[in-house]
């Protein structure tokens, strides 16, 4: 399509969704962000390599569970079931549970559907045989599952403990709204995150090699590239911190200096030492897991947690 001069191709392709989270998000007092924002192509990209660092322990505490429990998800889980990954992503740890029990079918869920599509096709290679059943869609809002799997009962697989992204009450939301999608007879197998040593927990969030940061920063390069936005990036740095109140990491993006820029043609305002609250990643104790699965509708049934006590797996029944 030819773009004539008099219409910036920018002002065409602002996200209608994106333009207002980030909007309302600086309007807001304080001034805070959804984390799905992170995740554009070099965000995705960044998350990726998060996931290789040393400090950052989940990825391959939980990958190295899901490996070695096999053998236990099979007697615990049986043959035949529809697999519903939700926020499927990479899908590197998922091919572990594939193996181990079996399934009918497997139902990736993702916003990004190049993303998806690329991974659906990876993990139909390796699963002959198996039906891959792709589903585009943000699995915090209603939506079908693919009618050929409507006789088979459900796993749900919700990995990386993505639920700890969510305040408590959108968490026992989701958990709910799983329920309800998943159906009676249905189990979940759900990735969570333990709380731990302080120092441990905010250098998985605040790495040496400052991939974090980078993740973080690149937020601000996508509000500027996509929301005709002029923040200085260079006057703002990453922070982690430990919320004990709260039970969670808080990425930050703190202003250096007092500051004003544009997002969208409207004007913000920064004190110095100001932040943009960008995400939460809250952990949880052995009762607080079971307490939420139960307010969300999940009675908890069997865990699997590391040597360590890092990260937990739960496998729960629909209550
Ligand atoms: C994808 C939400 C599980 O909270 O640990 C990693 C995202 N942010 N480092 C997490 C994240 C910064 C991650 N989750």
């Amino acid at each position: 399509m030819l773009l004539t001069e008099d219409a910036p191709n920018i002002a065409r392709s602002i996200d209608p969704a994106f333009r207002h989270d980030i909007v309302t998000g600086l309007s807001r007092s304080p001034k805070a962000t959804p984390p799905t924002w992170f995740y554009d192509r070099r965000g995705s990209e960044l998350f990726e390599a998060i996931t290789d660092l040393p400090e950052y322990y989940p990825t391959r505490t939980e990958t190295a569970l899901l490996a070695r429990h096999g053998v236990n998800f099979a007697a615990a889980v049986g043959k035949g079931r529809a697999v519903v990954e939700f926020g499927a992503g990479s899908a590197r740890k998922t091919p572990h549970l594939l193996r181990a029990i079996a399934p009918a079918a497997y139902v990736p869920i993702d916003i990004s559907g190049d993303f998806l599509h690329a991974s659906s096709a990876a993990l139909a290679a390796a699963f002959p045989g198996l039906p891959v059943l792709p589903v585009v869609g943000d699995f915090n809002r209603p939506l079908a599952l693919p009618g050929a799997i409507e006789d088979l009962p459900r796993l749900g697989f919700f990995p990386g403990s993505t639920i700890g992204n969510m305040e408590p009450d959108a968490a026992v939301d989701l958990l709910r709204a799983m329920r309800r999608l998943l159906g009676d007879g249905a189990k979940l197998l759900i990735g969570m995150d333990r709380i731990k040593d302080r120092d441990r927990l905010v250098a998985a969030y605040d790495d040496a090699q400052g991939v974090t940061a980078a993740f973080n920063l690149n937020l601000v390069e996508r509000i500027n590239r996509e929301l005709e936005g002029d923040l200085p990036i260079e006057s703002f740095v990453h922070r982690a911190i430990w919320n004990d109140d709260k039970a969670r990491i808080e990425m930050h993006l703190e202003a250096l200096r007092s500051l004003h820029f544009h997002v969208a043609g409207q004007c913000f305002h920064m004190d110095a030492g100001e932040t943009i609250h960008t995400e939460s990643s809250h952990k949880y104790g052995a009762r607080d897991e079971r307490l939420l699965l139960r307010a969300g509708g999940w009675e908890p049934a069997a865990e699997w947690i590391d040597d360590e006590g890092l990260f937990a797996l739960v496998l729960a029944d629909a209550g």
